[in-house]
């Protein structure tokens, strides 16, 4: 971290501006310049002589800002920045920033600066699952614009559910990344599997799992942001194929294993994600079953555990795999972090809704060969991917 590099932080009017004082001090710990823009709203909630202190800079308000003063500051600052954080970011700044609108301090700042741009929204949850929020917050992302979800929780309002700014931790742990542009992973061959695989019966039907791929492709993401050469061996999912990656699409375990193999050998590292299926049938129709019988029995025989056969064939390759538990979480993982010779397993409670398979975000503890527990709070699931290639880094560089 040689150079100073410059944060300039947004502060629009929510119930957490006040958490935006934290994030300033974290940043400034870690010798960050920081310039604190506020909308007038948000003065409405703190006092910009609290960000002042703080930050040991000007606070950017159009509450004190001579008149139009900022049609020339925001110039600079836009220029400044390396990075531009909106935090907590409204519903009001979100809709004018997708749809051009630049007639304040902040909106301007973002409108001209060619600096990354995280926005951290907070909101009531009806606001937030808005299809007009929603749709605003896809067309910014299309255009580059980086969004920390918000965490679900109980919210100033009294409601429950998403809506709660991400932990100010978890944000400023995101713009270090961002700002430094951590290229850890350059020329390393990572391998990621996700989402589910099928059990064919017959030409039409197959036996599957809930799992949605989410996490094995913000894994992906997170390998892929840090210079990696990526390959996705993807099950069946509604999730749009990464750019930069290799993606390869399978639908059974056999096809999984086969593409895993053919370049296993050159790999660096194994992330398995991938829920598959541990049985297969044991006599595949190739005709369409007819409901001919009132009843219908199946055979099933098991599935090469295909994580556990990379971990006999490991020769400097790192292995990390997932323990998808309902109970006993801890020792359960443990058992397959030995038997399957893993360096890392990641386990977690698919019992709980919130962070399942289909959630956006997940809560697991991080097992490692040399006897480590890492239980990390429940976070975004690409917070997590950054999370283990943090660890994996240690012994991989
Ligand atoms: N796995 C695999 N091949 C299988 C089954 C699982 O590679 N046939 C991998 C998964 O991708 C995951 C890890 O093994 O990384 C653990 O998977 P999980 O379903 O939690 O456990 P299992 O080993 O299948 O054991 P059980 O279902 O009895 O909990």
């Amino acid at each position: 971290m040689s150079k100073l590099k410059t944060v300039v932080l947004g502060v629009t009017g929510g119930i957490a501006a006040y958490k935006a004082l934290d994030i300033v001090s974290k940043l400034k710990k870690v010798g960050i310049d920081v310039h604190v823009i506020m909308t007038e709203s948000a003065t409405e909630f703190i006092n910009p002589i609290s960000f002042q202190s703080l930050s040991q800079n000007l606070v950017a308000s159009d509450m004190f800002s001579e008149p139009k003063a900022w049609e020339i500051q925001h110039i600079s600052l836009a220029k400044k920045a390396d990075l531009v954080l909106v935090a907590p970011a409204t519903a009001n700044l979100i809709g004018k920033v997708a749809n051009g609108i630049a007639d304040d301090m902040l909106s301007t700042t973002i409108m001209a600066t060619k600096a990354k741009v995280i926005f951290a929204p907070a909101m009531n949850t009806n606001m937030y699952q808005n299809p007009i929020v929603q749709h605003n917050i896809s067309k910014l992302k299309e255009f580059g614009y980086v969004f920390l979800s918000p965490s679900s929780g109980r919210l100033a309002c009294g409601d429950v559910g998403e809506g709660k700014l991400e932990d100010t931790e978890i944000i400023v742990s995101r713009v270090l990344t961002l700002l430094y542009d951590i290229k850890d992973m350059v020329g390393k061959n990572v391998i990621v599997t996700a989402g589910p695989t099928l059990t064919p019966i017959d030409p039409v039907r197959y036996i599957s799992n809930y799992s949605s791929g989410k996490m094995g492709y913000a894994i992906a993401e997170e390998a892929r942001d840090r210079g990696a050469n990526v390959t996705l061996i993807s099950g069946p999912s509604m999730l749009k194929v990464p750019q930069g990656v290799k993606f390869i699409s399978v639908s059974t375990s056999e096809e999984m294993l086969s593409n895993i193999e053919a370049i296993y050998e050159d790999t660096d590292i194994v992330i398995k994600a991938a829920a598959v299926s541990d049985y297969k049938i044991k006599e595949y129709s190739n005709e369409k079953i007819k409901k001919s019988e009132t009843e219908i029995d199946f055979k099933f025989e098991k599935n090469i555990d295909i994580l556990k056969y990379l971990g006999g064939l490991k020769t400097h390759q790192i292995l990390v795999g997932f323990a998808a538990e309902s109970n006993n979480i801890l020792n359960n993982a443990k058992e397959k972090l030995e038997v399957k010779n893993l360096d890392y397993i990641v386990a977690n409670d698919i019992t709980k809704a919130d962070t399942g398979f289909s959630s956006d975000d997940n809560k697991v503890t991080i097992l490692c060969k040399d006897g480590r527990t890492i239980e990390l709070k429940k976070m975004a699931k690409r917070q997590v991917a950054k999370e283990l290639f943090d660890l994996i880094n240690i012994v991989i560089n």
